[in-house]
């Protein structure tokens, strides 16, 4: 199965996508988390991304899309995937299905997690983030069992650099200019699934997998 999460920053990709890996046995890929461990290991991308990151710029789509392109054709990849922040403007979905034609491929499903601009800015002040495995948390809405550090891995948590408030609205706006189009573009191509984000965020994973299947 191969599953696209559209939304804006925020909006509980990065969750849902995760447990959507988890029930399905396909592996997880964030370009974002991708990025950051990069910036995190010190590579020449991660440099790279970073200047636009911390701007809430996205990243060039020559940078992106062969290094999604590259992940994607790992073994791992074989049974399905969940792309989560990938692609986010019409070149890289253009680029994706392209790619997935020449394979015999198509995907099967783009999830758009529906969250307006308001809820955005206050989930974004409480939540702390893993560097190390991708997993995300919130103070209040699903905080990790001890303080500051991941449940999965053991890791300490973190403030995304991007997260400061100035940045996230940044973010929104190039949202909804660069990434917002991709939600005609997937309905055009008939596997668009829109969801409520707005709810607690196990509800919101029940309403998906009434979707995808038990
Ligand atoms: P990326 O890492 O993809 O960030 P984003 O799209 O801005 O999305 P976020 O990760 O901030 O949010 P999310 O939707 O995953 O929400 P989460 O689950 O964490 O990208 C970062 C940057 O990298 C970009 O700005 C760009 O520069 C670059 N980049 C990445 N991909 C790129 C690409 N393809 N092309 C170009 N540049 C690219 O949830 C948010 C918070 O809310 C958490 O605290 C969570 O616990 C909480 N929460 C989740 N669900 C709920 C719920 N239902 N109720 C209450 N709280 C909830
Ligand atoms: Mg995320
Ligand atoms: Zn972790």
């Amino acid at each position: 199965m191969k599953i696209i999460m559209l939304g804006a920053p925020g909006a509980g990709k990065g969750t849902q996508a995760k447990k959507i890996a988890e029930k399905y046995g396909i592996p997880h890929i964030s370009t974002g988390d991708i990025f950051r461990a990069n910036i995190k290991g010190g590579t020449e991308l991660g440099m790279k991304a970073k200047a636009y990151m911390d701007q809430g710029q996205l990243v060039p789509d020559d940078v992106t899309i062969g290094m999604l392109l590259d992940r994607i054709s790992e073994a791992d990849c074989e049974k399905g995937y969940v792309l989560d922040g990938f692609p986010r403007t019409i070149p890289q979905a253009e680029s994706l299905t392209n790619a997935l034609n020449e394979r015999g491929e198509k995907m099967d499903y783009a999830v758009n997690v529906d969250v307006p601009d308001e809820a955005i800015v206050t989930r974004m002040s409480g939540r702390r983030a893993c560097l190390a495995c991708g997993a995300t948390y919130h103070i209040v809405f699903n905080a990790p069992k001890t303080e500051g550090v991941c449940d999965t891995c053991g890791e300490k948590l973190v403030l995304r650099d991007d997260d400061k408030p100035e940045t996230v609205q940044k973010r929104l706006t190039v949202y909804h200019d660069q990434t917002q189009p991709l939600i005609d573009y997937y309905q055009q191509a008939g596997i668009l699934v829109t969801v409520d984000g707005t709810k607690d965020l196990n509800e919101v994973f029940k309403d998906i997998t009434v979707v995808l299947g038990e």
